[in-house]
């Protein structure tokens, strides 16, 4: 057995996993305990639902191998800067060298929002870095900074000194620019001078420095109903955790909400509604089956007595029963169900639902249903 306790550790080694905030992120309390003391050294770990990576980064603090994939842009950049193994100083020297690569960026967006959301010369430093990191984003001090610079583009302002590198926002969700430009006139909030390199310094600080050591580890920008990207990642290893918490039946603004995000890495300077990628919502049938895929897909690259822990609930928007959802879903995909519980008796009351963006409203019930692969 790896470790026996399932309390997290404690000081610098547990902060990287703050280095972007993602919308629906479970607590890192949920894929630890689950892992601690039961997972033995060298066993593999999945997520095929990996959003920011909670599940990778508690693999790592257990020394455990760890697998990825999600169709988010977003949520893989994230999750792979949960693997890497940097120092700050390195990844502060790779700022500075990409904003010499890139002197005079050659797209800045313009308009409204972009004038109120950020200061002139915060803006055309991002676009240097955008544009440098599109160019090169192989090694780990830049897929370091990419994360870094996902986690500071926008959220709330304090009083004093610069968390951020917007006007005030949200931080787990970007907003929507007319209703941002709105707020931000309404309030009078024009956008500050921010010291990027000072900013990205700080971070790069508190998320690096005292990170545990690397474990091995892929993540996959893909679809998890696609059997290929299984394929693949089965040549590094045969899985016996898998540790994931798919999207609530109805929520599929994953991209839509993560746009600012998404622009930085290379998409467009406005709204994407688009929901390529994304399990299919239309139906509580159609969500079942295509669920099952992603069960089926997984099941392909695990060892037999193989675990699956899935963290599930509904959501306000869409009045549903999560449980026959989640337990219609395993029919027929190898994996045989033999625990349900409520997260929050599991959890002494620390739900997902509290890390929704939106406080509470959206998630309801939320269960953790726990499944093995026969041997
Ligand atoms: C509830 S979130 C996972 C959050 C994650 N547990 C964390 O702590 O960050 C669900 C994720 O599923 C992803 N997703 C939705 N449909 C997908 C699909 N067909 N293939 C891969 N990922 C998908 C979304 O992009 C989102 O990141």
């Amino acid at each position: 057995m790896v470790r026996a306790r399932t309390v997290l550790p404690s000081g610098s080694s547990a902060r990287l996993n703050g280095i972007c905030p993602y919308f629906t992120m479970f607590p890192l309390e949920f894929p630890y305990s689950v892992l601690s003391g039961r997972a033995r050294p060298g066993d593999w770990v999945l997520d095929p639902f990996c959003g920011r990576g909670t599940t990778l980064f508690a693999a790592r603090l257990l020394g455990l191998p760890a697998l990825g994939v999600d169709s988010s842009p977003v949520a893989a950049a994230a999750s792979e800067a949960k693997l890497v193994n940097v120092s700050p100083d390195s990844v502060v020297g790779t700022a500075r060298r990409v904003l010499e690569e890139v002197q005079v960026p050659r797209d800045v967006p313009e308009g409204e929002f972009w004038e109120l959301a950020y200061h002139p010369e915060v803006l055309r430093d991002l676009c240097r870095l955008r544009e440098g990191l599109l160019m090169n984003c192989e090694s780990d001090e830049r897929k370091a900074l990419r994360a870094i610079l996902l986690g500071a583009l926008h959220g709330p302002r304090p009083k004093h000194g610069d968390s951020y590198l917007s006007n005030q926002s949200p931080r787990t969700y970007a907003p929507k620019p007319g209703y941002a430009v709105r707020f931000w006139k309404a309030r009078g909030l024009r956008p500050r001078p921010v010291d990027v390199i000072g900013l990205i310094a700080t971070r790069a600080d508190r998320y690096y420095a005292g990170c545990p050591p690397r474990v091995p580890g892929v993540v996959a920008m893909s679809d998890s109903r696609d059997p290929g990207v299984f394929e693949r990642l089965a040549r590094l290893g045969r899985v016996r955790w898998v540790v994931t918490s798919p999207p609530y039946y109805g929520l599929r603004t994953y991209l839509q909400d993560q746009w600012l995000r998404l622009w930085l890495l290379g998409g467009r300077p406005s709204v994407d509604y688009t929901v390529r990628g994304q399990l299919e919502h239309r139906s509580p049938d159609a969500f079942t089956e295509d669920l099952g895929r992603v069960w089926r897909n997984a099941a392909a690259v695990c060892m037999g007595g193989a675990r699956l822990i899935v963290r599930f609930g509904a959501i306000n928007d869409r009045r549903v029963n999560p449980l026959p959802l989640i337990e219609g879903s395993f029919r027929d995909t190898g994996w045989r169900v033999w625990k349900v519980c409520h997260a929050a008796s599991a959890e002494r009351g620390r739900r997902q639902a509290l890390h929704f963006g939106r406080g509470n409203r959206r998630a309801l019930e939320e269960l953790d249903i726990w499944a093995s692969l026969d041997a």
